[in-house]
């Protein structure tokens, strides 16, 4: 652990986090592909390694260590493999491994949390769509990270004077909330295809009422050049199965938003696919803490076996490329590197269609280096 290396011109200090069952895999993968940036185009960043999830509960006893979460308050970028077990079902709630993620969403305060749906040509056979309604398809779910029912208070489980018990949680947001998360889907839009769907259950909650009306008199204000459309989220659910290509860019609360990611992820044709950046606002320097995670959880029952697909993993990688350091092109060639080895047919289970090759993660890691090797 700790593995810091320290070498002048660095682009800047990444914390890797693999957590809990596939996420060390996928991350192991992720570490060759980096060191290949860094062998053929000096692209070297100072590394550090934590522990995170059912892993660090196992070792420390809490999902998250203090001295973990300073260092990825400190870092450049975050990059997050998974989190969570059967093994910790039984935990208190404070110590599931999902709440070390929770904890480091809330702390660094990643509001702005990216989803792009994107699907490769070679993987139009893999959804569970028909191919026309997905071919080409590229679309981008923005979430609200660190607020609504999520983390609302009041929050718990009380017993009730007849000894039965009562759950609650608490859906809120206020005007700042979603100003900030709705202006960051609007800046997106511009550079994507103008357009803005913005989905809440305003039929059903207040949330939701004050959530259209702040986003639509952002656009009024400032974002007349974006077309903005509102939806219900059981509508945009349904929307997204039945003509997916309707969509640019969607943003919603974060419950929605974890649900319609979901749902966007298999249009792509597996959750495997599906990377994601999480932002902060930005600095005085204009930088933004972040931290990348594919969709993808933990996925116990294939941990260890080979079957884990790391593309939605290195795929993050990529946006941290893009995102955090502003390494396009070193992006683009790693997306074009794993497009080329999906179109010559490798597939990992996940993904894996009649008359292909199925191949295991580090196989699969392995031939995006190849194809890397032969575009440098
Ligand atoms: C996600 C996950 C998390 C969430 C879990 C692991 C806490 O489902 O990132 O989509 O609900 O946000
Ligand atoms: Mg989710």
């Amino acid at each position: 652990m700790a593995a810091i290396r320290n070498t002048p011109g660095v682009l800047g200090k990444v914390l890797l986090l693999p957590g809990d069952g596939i996420g060390s895999e996928v991350m192991r993968e992720v570490r060759r592909v980096m060191d290949w940036f860094a062998r053929r185009h000096g692209l070297e960043f100072e590394l550090d390694e934590g522990r995170v999830g059912g892993t660090s509960y196992d070792h420390h006893g809490t999902p998250l260590t203090d001295e973990v979460m300073a260092k990825a308050l400190e870092a450049d970028a975050v990059l997050f493999g998974a989190v969570g077990g059967p093994k910790y079902d039984v935990l208190p709630f404070e110590a599931k491994p999902e709440r070390g993620l929770l904890r480091l969403r809330k702390e660094m305060e990643l509001f702005a949390n990216l989803r792009p749906a994107k699907v490769f040509d070679a993987l139009v056979d893999s959804s569970s769509l028909k191919p026309e309604l997905v071919r080409g398809l590229d679309l981008m779910i923005l979430r609200e990270l660190t607020g609504g029912v999520y983390f609302g208070e009041p929050r718990g489980i009380e017993t009730l004077p007849d000894g039965s018990r009562r759950g609650v949680n608490t859906q809120v947001y206020t005007t700042a909330e979603i100003v900030r998360v709705a202006r960051v889907g609007f800046e997106l839009a511009r550079k994507r295809n103008a357009k803005l769907c913005s989905v809440e259950k305003a039929n059903v909650m207040e949330s939701g009422v004050l959530w259209r009306e702040e986003v639509q008199r952002l656009h009024d204000a400032e974002y007349g050049d974006v077309e903005l459309t509102h939806m219900y989220a059981d509508n945009c659910a349904m929307q997204l199965v039945r003509a997916p290509k309707q969509f640019d860019v969607i943003v919603s609360d974060n419950l929605f938003g974890d649900i319609l990611s979901d749902c966007a992820a298999m249009l792509t044709g597996s959750l495997g696919m599906l990377p994601s950046a999480s932002l902060g606002a930005p600095d005085a320097n204009g930088k933004r803490k972040a931290m990348y995670e594919p969709v993808h959880g933990s996925a116990p029952d294939i941990a260890g076996t080979g079957l884990a697909n790391p593309i939605a993993m290195l795929q993050s990688f990529s946006m941290m490329l893009r995102y955090s350091f502003d390494q396009d092109e070193a992006a683009d060639l790693l997306d074009d590197a794993i497009g080329r080895v999906l179109a010559g047919g490798l597939r990992t289970a996940d993904i894996m269609q009649p008359g292909k090759a199925k191949v295991s993660t580090s196989v699969m890691g392995e031939s995006i280096i190849r194809e890397l090797d032969k575009a440098a």
